[in-house]
């Protein structure tokens, strides 16, 4: 008997349908895109012609693992398509992300892209950005006391973030602050404030980037689109 699919897979493989022959597409990182990606990898055997690029090495291994083939984010400019997951929605389409360690690529590569598709289940839908996770805010590793004192001077609260004995590493070789924030500023303010903080490698919110969320909720799929500009 096959299983049935949970929202997570249901939006991936909707979201893997979408891709036509030689598109240059980005894979994400987390569950959520590693549905995609074995899906992906599922229609290449069935013919499709695509070419990837990946945010972590990670997602890397596993769609050549899978037999995609990879280019080197070096090695492009532009792609047609970057399909992720997300921490949070926001109904005006912002995103949180960042539980990964990845956030460099993954806005690079969602600021490179014409289309920025976000799988969810409904679980990731907020009412405001930074409801439920703390903002992910990506250090260099010797500027981390100044960071935290430019945050805490915007309300910041915050600490480094752990891991096991030690702290968290990117794959950019930064440190992360896991940072909360007055819920009276919204995303784009704490966009643009934490943009301007000299210091800040990167951070988890992504405002204006997405075009599509395809959200799964008791197997079907809602969309929210970003109208034209
Ligand atoms: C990684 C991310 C992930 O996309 C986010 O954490 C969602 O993960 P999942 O699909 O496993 O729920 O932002 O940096």
């Amino acid at each position: 008997m096959v299983a049935p699919l949970n929202d997570k897979q249901r939006v991936a493989h909707y979201a893997a349908d979408l891709i036509h022959n030689d598109m240059v597409v980005g894979l994400g990182t987390g569950s959520t895109a590693n549905y995609f990606i074995d899906e992906l990898a599922k229609r290449r055997v069935e013919g499709l012609r695509v070419t990837t690029v990946a945010s972590s090495i990670i997602s890397s291994n596993r769609a050549q693992q899978m037999g995609l083939e990879v280019v080197a984010i070096e090695h492009l400019s532009h792609i047609d398509v970057y399909v992720d997951g997300a921490d949070e929605v926001s109904p005006q389409m912002a995103l949180l992300k960042g539980r990964g360690a990845d956030l460099v690529r993954e806005k690079l590569l969602a600021n490179a892209s014409d289309q920025f598709l976000v799988l969810v289940d409904n679980t990731k839908m907020v009412e405001y950005i930074g409801q439920k996770h703390p903002i992910a805010i990506e250090v260099a590793p010797f500027s981390w006391e100044m960071v935290s004192h430019s945050l805490l001077k915007i309300g910041g609260k915050g600490s480094l973030r752990a891991n096991g004995d030690g702290l968290a590493m990117t794959s950019h070789g930064s440190l992360v602050l896991d940072m909360t924030f007055d819920s009276s500023l919204d995303s784009k303010q704490l966009n643009e404030l934490l943009n301007a903080v000299p210091g800040v490698v990167e951070h988890g919110i992504f405002q204006g980037l997405a075009t599509e969320i395809l959200i799964g909720e008791n197997e079907q799929i809602a969309h929210i689109t970003k109208l034209a500009e």
